[in-house]
């Protein structure tokens, strides 16, 4: 078994490159599969995720090709089946990508219901309900969901009830080969939506409007394939500025896209880190002693879920108390009892927390509860008294490319052991 080793007290200090987004490229990955010509990816971070999403293609007869680090080439024309197996679409939630782009393809898909981290129940009912009304029919039993077209995609006008960052994707994607016009309203706004927008619309796709509420997208018959390049991830990047800010470190984080990160520079500054912007960079300097704030939870622009373990990691450090309330997920705290177990002060009621600073940590044995809580638990680690042991690594592999050499460049005292 693999865990992590933190000993925690040093200062970060230098400059760390982002990878590609885990959230852009994997429906990007799915949405290749509607290209009748080969597409061609930079920027692709090497993740677990991207290799699940990548047999996931390889097993429907499409070829898919690392030739070197961070490039990724898919060939679609050979695609000959709708019918992924079980076991790699059980291992990830995004595995359900690929419905959207099967059912525009192939006119029908059948496939498990997903998994993923165990963050709350995470149904696809938006999903489905915007498949349906593009005139597919479901058929759902022993958890698998069969979907045929028996008149073909069609567009239509869809309020979704949540803004679901998926159900947007999955829906967008199989408009896009639909006939006639489809309009998604109460969309989500993520930046990856408009990253597979750009993309759908270099394959020949004619989406408008990705990035508000509302998105147009007008079907046509054909995808090419295209070359992309995958945008930066938001949500590693502000991982190393909140382990800038806790460590009382001076961090460039390159290759980031500020406006992307609104909500979390707020925060650090309400902390009391100072951080500066540039085009593509951003530099975070803890100045020794941050305050406690208030965070929600939101879809975007809202502060993100995927940030809510890490900036509660760096609460607990901080002075007086702060609260989280987590409003996306419903169980997205399974990071506290860990943190508590380090000595954090942090009670839970609800969809709230309080967390009471600031508390002293001490390093003992933790789990990486989910991808985002294993790297609350790493920065956790790195301001705590002595080692930090962190297991179920299987979390953070699958969305923090290179996390313990990038650390390390910055002057981490962290290593990856066999135990
Ligand atoms: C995506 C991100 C994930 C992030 C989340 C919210 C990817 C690969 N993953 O996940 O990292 O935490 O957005 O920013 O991009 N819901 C339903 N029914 C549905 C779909 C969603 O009830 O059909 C609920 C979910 O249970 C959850 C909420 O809506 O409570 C948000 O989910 P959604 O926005 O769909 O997140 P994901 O696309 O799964």
């Amino acid at each position: 078994m693999e865990k992590l080793i933190v000993k925690g007290g040093n200062r970060l200090v230098g400059t760390v490159k982002t990878s590609g987004a885990k959230n852009a490229v994997l429906p990007i990955i799915a949405a290749s599969i509607m290209g009748v010509t080969p597409s061609h990816f930079d920027e692709v971070p090497m993740l677990e995720d991207v290799r699940t999403i990548s047999e996931v293609l390889k097993s429907l007869g499409i070829k898919v090709e690392s030739k070197e680090k961070n490039v990724l080439d898919i060939d679609s024309t050979t695609i000959n089946s709708y019918e992924p197996p079980c076991e790699l679409m059980r291992n990830m939630r995004a595995s359900f990508f690929i419905m959207g782009p099967l059912l525009a393809r192939m006119g029908k898909a059948r496939i498990h219901m997903p998994g993923g981290c165990a963050i709350g129940a995470r149904p696809v009912d938006i999903h489905l309900k915007g498949f349906e009304a593009l005139g597919v029919v479901l058929k759902q039993e022993d958890g698998f969901i069969e979907a045929t077209t028996p008149n073909g995609l069609k567009g239509a006008t869809i309020y979704f009830d949540f803004p679901s960052v998926g159900a947007t994707e999955n829906v967008m994607m199989a408009a896009a080969l639909a006939e006639g016009v489809t309009i998604l309203e109460n969309a989500a706004e993520e930046p990856e939506i408009v990253a597979l927008a750009n993309y759908l619309n270099k394959m020949g796709a004619k989406v408008r409007g990705a990035g508000t509420d509302v998105i147009r997208i007008e079907g046509v018959k054909e995808l090419r394939g295209a070359d992309y390049t995958i945008i930066p991830d938001r949500i590693e990047a502000g991982t190393y500025m909140i382990a800038a800010a806790m460590t009382g470190g001076d961090v460039i984080i390159d290759n980031v896209l500020p406006e992307h990160q609104k909500p979390l520079i707020a925060k650090l500054r309400e902390a009391g880190a100072i951080v500066e912007e540039d085009i593509d960079k951003v530099r975070v300097i803890g100045t020794g002693s941050l305050k406690g704030v208030s965070v929600k939870t939101l879809p975007y622009p809202g502060f993100p879920t995927d940030m809510q373990a890490q900036i509660m990691a760096m609460m607990v450090v901080s002075e007086g108390n702060s609260r989280v309330t987590e409003t996306v997920f419903e169980n997205r705290f399974m990071h506290v009892a860990e943190l508590n177990r380090m000595g954090a002060k942090i009670t839970t009621a609800d969809r709230s927390a309080n967390i009471e600073g600031p508390a002293k940590l001490v390093g003992c044995d933790v789990r990486a509860t989910d991808l985002r809580a294993g790297a609350a638990m790493i920065l956790a680690g790195l301001v705590a008294e002595g080692e930090t042991r962190i297991g179920d690594l299987f979390h953070i592999d699958r969305g923090y490319e290179d996390i313990v050499e990038k650390l390390r460049n910055l002057g981490a005292d962290i290593e990856r052991v066999d135990v």
